[in-house]
C-alpha cells in the first residue's frame, strides 16, 4: 500500500482538538510540519502553547491515533516544539476574535450564554455540590459549560470536579482546565500549595474580573458561578460585571437557613438580577425506608414563597434534594454523582434542574428592565 499524501495527513489532523481550547490543532496553527516517508513513516511537528503544556501526552496520543489509522501509514512520530512569541500573540488575537483588550464576553450585548450565580445565605448548605453536579449534568447533556469558582476564600470546585492539571497561560490569556467536559477556573489553581487567600474587596473584584475576561471560555451555553456564602463583595461584583446573570438560591429546610437565604435572594431586587429558583438541599435522609428530616422541613418552600412576594414574580422551588452519602463521596472523589449510572432521588432532582436551567429561553421574561411604570 502506498504512503498517504501530506495533504491527507493534514486533513486527518483536523480531527485532533486541542484539549483546552477545543478547536482543531490545524486551525490553531499548532501543526508545524508534516513529513511522510516513502515507507509510510509519518513525522508530525506540533508546536505547543507552552513548553510545560500539561496536555502534551493527550495531544501526542490523539495525533498518533488519527494519523496511525490512515491507510498506508506504517508509523507515527510526534515531534513536539513550542510556539514562538509571535505565534502566541497571533493565537491570542485569534482566540479573542481580533479584540485587543480583554472584555467580559458574557456581558456583551449579543452574548447567548446563560449565566447562573449559585448563592446562599448560610455556608455549608451545598452550593458547591449543586454547582459541580449541575455543570457535569449539563455537559453530559451536550452543552458547553463553564464554572467560575468565585468562592475565593473557600474554593472547593476544583476538587469536586476532579480538576487534575493547572491552567495554561498564552501571553496574558488563561486557558482553563477541563474536567468532565466542563471548563473550570478557580483561585485555588493560582495559590501555592493550597495556601489560604487573604484578600480584601478590591482584590476579589479584580480576581473575578480576570476570571471572566482573561480566561478563554470560547462559546459557552451556560456559565455557572459558585459564590461564597452570604451577601458580600463578590455577589455585588458579579451583579456589576454580569448584569444579566441570574440567581439560583440554595437553602436547607431549616427555618434559620431559610431566613438568611431569603436575604441573599432579596439582594437581587437591588441589583435587578432575576432569581430563577430555589433548591432545597439536605431535605431528608432515607433510613430504613423512612424519611428522617434532620434539618426540619419547609425551608425551600418558604424561601420560594417569600421571594416571590418580595420580587413580584414566581420564584419556583426547583428541587428538594435528600442527603445521600454517595453525593458527598462523589464530591470528595472529583466525580459528580450525576455522572454515575442509574439514579437516586438527589441525582434525579439535580438532572432535572440541569435540564430546566439549560433549556430556559434567554429572554427578558421576569427580568427587571430597571424602569417603573408611570401613572396617567
Ligand atoms: N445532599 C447532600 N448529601 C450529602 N452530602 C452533601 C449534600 N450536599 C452537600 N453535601 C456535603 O456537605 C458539605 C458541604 O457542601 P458544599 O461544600 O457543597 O456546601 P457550600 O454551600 O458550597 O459550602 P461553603 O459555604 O463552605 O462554600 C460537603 O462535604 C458536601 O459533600
Ligand atoms: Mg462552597
Amino acid at each position: 500500500m502506498s504512503a498517504p499524501t501530506v495533504e491527507a495527513v493534514r486533513a486527518e489532523l483536523g480531527k485532533v482538538m486541542d484539549p483546552e481550547i477545543r478547536r482543531p490543532i490545524t486551525d490553531l496553527n499548532m501543526v508545524r510540519s508534516v513529513e511522510v516517508g516513502p515507507d509510510g513513516q509519518v513525522v508530525v511537528g506540533v508546536d505547543l502553547t507552552t513548553a510545560g503544556c500539561p496536555l502534551k501526552d493527550t495531544i501526542t496520543r490523539d495525533v498518533s491515533a488519527v494519523v496511525g489509522a490512515l491507510d498506508g501509514v506504517a508509523g507515527v512520530q510526534v515531534a513536539m516544539g513550542v510556539m514562538s512569541e509571535e505565534q502566541r500573540r497571533e493565537l491570542r488575537s485569534q482566540l479573542r476574535g481580533g479584540v485587543a483588550e480583554p472584555v467580559i464576553p458574557f456581558a456583551q450585548p449579543g452574548s447567548l450564554t446563560r449565566v447562573y450565580a449559585v448563592t446562599s445565605g448560610k455556608g455549608g448548605v451545598g452550593k458547591s455540590t449543586v454547582t459541580a453536579n449541575l455543570a457535569a449534568a449539563m455537559a453530559a447533556d451536550g452543552l458547553k459549560v463553564g464554572v467560575v469558582d468565585a468562592d475565593i476564600y473557600g474554593f472547593s470546585i476544583p476538587r469536586m470536579l476532579g480538576v487534575t492539571y493547572p491552567p495554561t497561560k498564552v501571553e496574558d490569556m488563561i486557558l482553563p482546565p477541563v474536567a468532565h467536559d466542563v471548563k473550570v477556573i478557580s483561585i485555588g489553581m493560582f495559590t501555592q500549595d493550597g495556601r489560604p487567600v487573604v484578600w480584601r474587596g478590591p482584590m476579589l473584584h479584580r480576581a473575578l474580573q480576570q476570571f471572566l475576561a482573561d480566561v478563554f471560555w470560547g462559546d459557552l451555553d451556560v456559565l455557572l458561578l459558585d459564590l461564597p456564602p452570604g451577601t458580600g463583595d463578590i455577589a455585588i461584583s458579579v451583579a456589576q460585571m454580569l448584569p444579566t446573570s441570574e440567581i439560583l438560591v440554595v437553602t436547607t429546610p431549616q427555618v434559620a437557613a431559610a431566613e438568611v437565604a431569603q436575604r441573599a435572594g432579596v439582594i437581587a431586587a437591588q441589583t435587578q438580577q432575576h432569581v430563577v429558583g430555589v433548591i432545597e438541599n439536605m431535605s431528608w435522609i432515607e433510613q430504613g425506608g423512612d424519611r428522617v428530616e434532620i434539618f426540619g422541613s419547609g425551608g425551600g418552600a418558604r424561601v420560594s414563597a417569600e421571594l416571590g412576594r418580595t420580587l413580584g414574580y414566581q420564584v419556583p422551588l426547583l428541587a428538594q434534594l435528600p442527603i445521600e452519602v454517595a453525593l458527598r463521596e462523589g464530591a470528595d472523589a472529583g466525580r459528580p454523582l450525576v455522572l454515575a449510572d442509574g439514579g437516586s432521588p438527589a441525582v434525579d432532582g439535580l438532572r432535572e434542574v440541569a435540564r430546566t436551567l439549560s433549556h430556559r429561553a434567554r429572554g427578558l421574561a421576569g427580568r427587571s428592565l430597571g424602569i417603573s411604570p408611570v401613572g396617567r
